[in-house]
């Protein structure tokens, strides 16, 4: 069976921990759905458009990328993933303190849709400790946060300062 994966999230900003995460992904599917989630615009820093065309050139970079769309998707993600014919959801598992919301939403998500399974990524380590939280927060305060994004998304995260 093809295996059709959804890589939802904020990405608000995506992060070096969400490009490895992909590109790790990407080797394991046969194609991989980024679903970038519209319904926090309220409280996100860049606009879900924005969001969409940042990781769009992330993931032009990475290879395999031919296999790697970048969706924006509102409302349930077992619906976005279903409209997507995806049979596979991806997250990615850092720190313990991931897991007990990660080990939550896949149970729901598995209640409402039995035939679409979770599967769990683990960041590189380099990557354990990078959140989009605190990549925004370090950069709002004016630090140095372009080791943790690409460099265009450092650029418009900047332009935020
Ligand atoms: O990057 P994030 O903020 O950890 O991503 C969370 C996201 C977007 C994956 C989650 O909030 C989500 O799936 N939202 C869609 C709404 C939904 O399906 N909610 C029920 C989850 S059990």
């Amino acid at each position: 069976m093809t295996k059709r994966a959804v890589y939802p999230g904020s990405f608000d900003p995506a992060t070096t921990g969400h490009l490895d995460i992909i590109a790790r992904a990407v080797g394991v599917v046969d194609s991989l759905i980024i679903g970038v989630a519209i319904d926090n615009e309220k409280n996100s820093l860049l606009s879900v458009e924005k969001r969409v065309s940042l990781l769009k050139i992330a993931v032009a970079k990475l290879d395999n990328s031919q296999n790697i769309e970048v969706v924006a998707f509102s409302g349930l993600l077992i619906d976005f993933a279903r409209t997507q014919n995806a049979n596979v959801i991806v997250r990615g598992l850092r720190a313990v303190s991931d897991f007990e919301f990660e080990f939550q939403m896949a149970a729901m998500n598995r209640k409402l849709a039995e035939d679409i399974e979770t599967i769990f990524l683990m960041a590189g380590d380099s990557q354990q400790f990078v959140s989009s939280r605190f990549v925004k927060e370090i950069n709002r305060l004016g630090g140095d946060v372009s080791q943790f994004v690409d460099a265009e998304t450092h650029n418009a995260l900047q332009e935020k300062e």
